[in-house]
């Protein structure tokens, strides 16, 4: 098999093919969000929980696929069925991590003379004009995540509407700034005032973070 490269098996899950030398995933712990000002314990912990569905589900995906494939329906509709879902799940998973990780309770504003700070008034003329259009994008009706990404091939700033978690991406960009935008994550303490919840999402920005993702982006 094309992608066979040694039999592997760790903690309770047996795939007989690298995947990826990560598998299967662990759930990250970001307890250290708790206390943090405008969202509950009550909501960020059952966000946790909705994240850590997606950690086993991807797990559970590859094993199912890596069956599939040991016994001979990799051209089976089940297996493209399992291959379309991954997107979903593996999104899923990953771009709640960026969500959490650019989320601190130790709120500071983004650094002026950063190179990203400049970077953002290079592409949207200034500031306030991308702030702007981060949340008409985080406003619009429906559910899914905003992104601001780096488009590193024409190196430009694009704030993205996802759609769910695997439609919309714009390909070879990186995600920079994740804004989750599923009900789940604010109709506990805000219900329908998605616009309360963006304002507590602006507060609770981890520019550090952010900006690190765009340098690393850079090379
Ligand atoms: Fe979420």
């Amino acid at each position: 098999m094309a992608y066979a490269i040694a039999a592997l098996k760790r903690g309770n899950m047996a795939i007989s093919h690298i995947f990826c030398f990560v598998m299967p995933y662990q759930s990250k712990n970001y307890e250290n969000l708790l206390g943090i000002k405008g969202l509950s314990d009550k909501l960020l912990n059952n966000h946790f929980s909705l994240y850590e569905g997606y950690v086993k589900n991807t797990n559970k995906l590859f094993e199912a696929l890596d069956e599939l494939h040991d016994a001979n329906k990799a051209g089976s509709p089940q297996f493209a069925e399992l291959k379309r879902r991954l997107g979903w799940e593996f999104n899923g998973r990953r771009l709640h991590e960026l969500y959490f990780e650019n989320l601190t309770k130790d709120f500071k504003e983004l650094d002026i003379n950063s190179s990203f700070y400049k970077k953002i008034e290079a592409g949207y003329d200034n500031f306030n004009y991308w702030l702007e259009d981060f949340k008409a994008t985080a406003s619009m009706r429906g559910i899914g995540w905003v992104i601001l990404y780096y488009d590193k091939k024409d190196g430009c700033l694009i704030n993205s509407w996802i759609n769910e978690h695997d439609a919309g991406h714009p390909a070879g960009c990186a995600p920079l700034l994740v804004m989750d935008i599923f009900e789940h994550a604010y109709m506990i303490d805000y219900g329908l005032k998605r616009a309360d919840y963006i304002e507590t999402f602006l507060a609770a920005i981890d520019w550090q973070a952010v900006a690190d993702r765009f340098e690393k982006a850079l090379t």
